[in-house]
């Protein structure tokens, strides 16, 4: 059947070989190969340490896991490990841009492969236009500590959504500040890549350091007499739960883990970049684990010293982080924390929107979206058609749409997209047992099943019209393949020539 039909490993692995010349031997114009080891490294880190540190961590200690947010951060890195490894095996053997799409394409089918891209169109084009609302947030609220307003009504989302409450009048008309950093990211990101891996290195040190000094800061403040609140008079590292699930108890970590889960999306996008770095067999396990590995490091110490110098039912604030050194009487670092954040959250919104055209640029050339989208700038070299249509949109989306509905969206669609990744990378071990692998998974049989198992029971965790998205969004995505895909794919027409 043509939706079952699997790319060859082999010619992904000689497409991937083909050089800038040949390919323009052909009169094409192709990615160049300039990214490091190092570069993708701190791209990984460039798009995980974000909102989700600076924003979500606060709100997760107060309402679900209190000091034991900490373990919801392990738990939270856990997940994203068991697929981390699953995606180091995958972009080291089929090394050629577009993520879990491309391992997708190899392993279970077109169909398959059409709905993991269509869904990462969540992860990178949504969770760019979250990470913006975000940043908005923050940029309003720091110039306002300088003494300058945005009005209202040009800051904000027309329409306001609660999770459970739904939706209601914001009284404003568009969200400028987030439209304004996305068409900036966007004109950069069409200038050059490394121009691009440039800026992001230079960002991700800033807020690394950041991060850094906040440790170093608060580490000696910590006091255990912070565990204590009224709702946990014990001080117990573990409060207990209220009665409610979720609401802290061990309800209350896993609950917690699912919210910081969104805090490490983003390691995965090293893999979209595959074709841009100088040996991606190498380069791609070290960027995937290397950056996941220094953000858990960073992430679990951050919820420690937080919840140790201040009491828990005190987070629930849009800037825990800018909380926590005030607390420690270190105020003239409160400002520099939240530049540090505007900066960190610069950076995940270039990565997500370097990574989706990415994307856009694989479907493209395997004829399952129209050829135009595969043109790559002869001066740039960057995929400059899905770049600009991906800033486009994610300008419209950030412009118009609240928080509350896009967040979760974010974290299911990524959450999909690992079990596949964990899935497939099994089904080519059982398929293809001899193949070269530059890097592989270690115990493959239990690191897959589980990988994919524990993603499946993080989404559970999310509620139902999380769910009911995801499923008219993948549903949307079935009628274009039908109606458009399956009809233009290139691996069809060769099999029919
Ligand atoms: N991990 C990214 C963030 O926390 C998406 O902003």
């Amino acid at each position: 059947m043509t939706v079952m039909q699997r790319k060859s490993v082999a010619a992904l692995q000689s497409e991937a070989e083909e050089t800038e010349e040949a390919l323009q031997e052909h009169g094409g114009h192709a990615l160049t190969r300039s990214l490091t080891a190092l570069d993708v490294t701190m791209l990984g880190i460039g798009c995980i340490i974000g909102a989700g540190i600076f924003v979500l961590t606060g709100h997760a200690a107060a309402t679900n896991a209190g000091p034991a947010i900490t373990i919801s951060f392990v738990l939270g890195a856990i997940v994203c490990a068991l697929a981390g490894l699953c995606y180091a095996e995958m972009a080291s053997t089929v090394p050629v841009s577009g993520s879990a799409y491309t391992y997708a394409y190899a392993t279970m089918g077109e169909l398959i492969a059409w709905l993991i891209g269509w869904d990462l169109i969540l992860e990178y084009a949504v969770g760019a236009t979250t990470v913006a609302i975000g940043w908005s947030g923050y940029v309003v609220s720091f110039l306002h500590s300088l003494g300058i307003d945005i009005p209202e009504q040009f800051a904000k989302a027309p329409f306001a959504y609660e999770p459970g409450h739904g939706w209601s009048h914001a009284g404003a008309i568009l969200n400028v500040p987030a439209m304004v950093i996305v068409g900036l990211i966007t004109l950069l990101l069409v200038t050059g890549i490394r121009e691009s891996a440039r800026v992001n290195s230079v960002i991700v040190v800033i807020k690394v350091l950041i991060v850094l000094a906040f440790i170093a800061a608060g580490i000696a403040y910590v006091d255990k007499a912070n565990w204590v609140t009224a709702q946990n008079p014990t001080g117990a590292f573990l409060p207990p739960n209220t009665g409610e699930s979720g609401v802290f108890g061990m309800s209350g970590v896993l609950r917690g883990a699912a919210v910081v889960f969104f805090a490490y999306i983003g390691f995965d996008s090293v893999s979209c970049v595959a074709q841009e770095t100088r040996n991606p067999r190498r380069d791609m396990p070290i960027g995937l684990l290397g950056s996941l590995t220094i953000c858990t490091i960073l992430y679990v110490l951050v919820s420690y010293v937080l919840t140790g110098i201040v009491p828990y039912d005190k987070l629930n604030v849009s800037d825990p982080i800018a909380v926590g050194v005030d607390a420690i009487g270190m105020r003239w670092l409160s400002p520099i924390v939240k530049l540090g954040a505007i900066f960190g959250l610069t950076s995940v919104i270039l990565v997500l929107l370097l990574s989706q055209p990415r994307i856009f640029y694989s479907m493209a050339k395997d004829g399952l979206l129209p050829p135009f989208a595969s043109k790559i700038h002869p001066r740039f070299h960057t995929p400059y058609i899905t770049t600009i249509f991906t800033g486009v949109i994610v300008m419209i989306l950030a412009g118009t749409l609240p928080i509350g509905l896009v967040g979760e969206l974010v974290s299911i669609g990524t959450l999909f997209a690992f079990t596949v990744v964990s899935i497939g990378v099994l089904v080519l071990r059982i398929t293809q047992p001899n193949l070269e692998r530059a890097f592989k998974t270690p115990a493959v049989f239990i690191v897959a099943p589980v990988g994919a198992l524990s993603s499946l029971f993080l989404m559970s965790g999310l509620p139902a019209d999380t769910w009911i998205r995801l499923v008219i969004w993948m549903a949307i995505g079935v009628v274009i393949y039908f109606v458009y895909g399956i009809r233009h794919s290139r691996l069809r027409k060769q099999r029919e020539s």
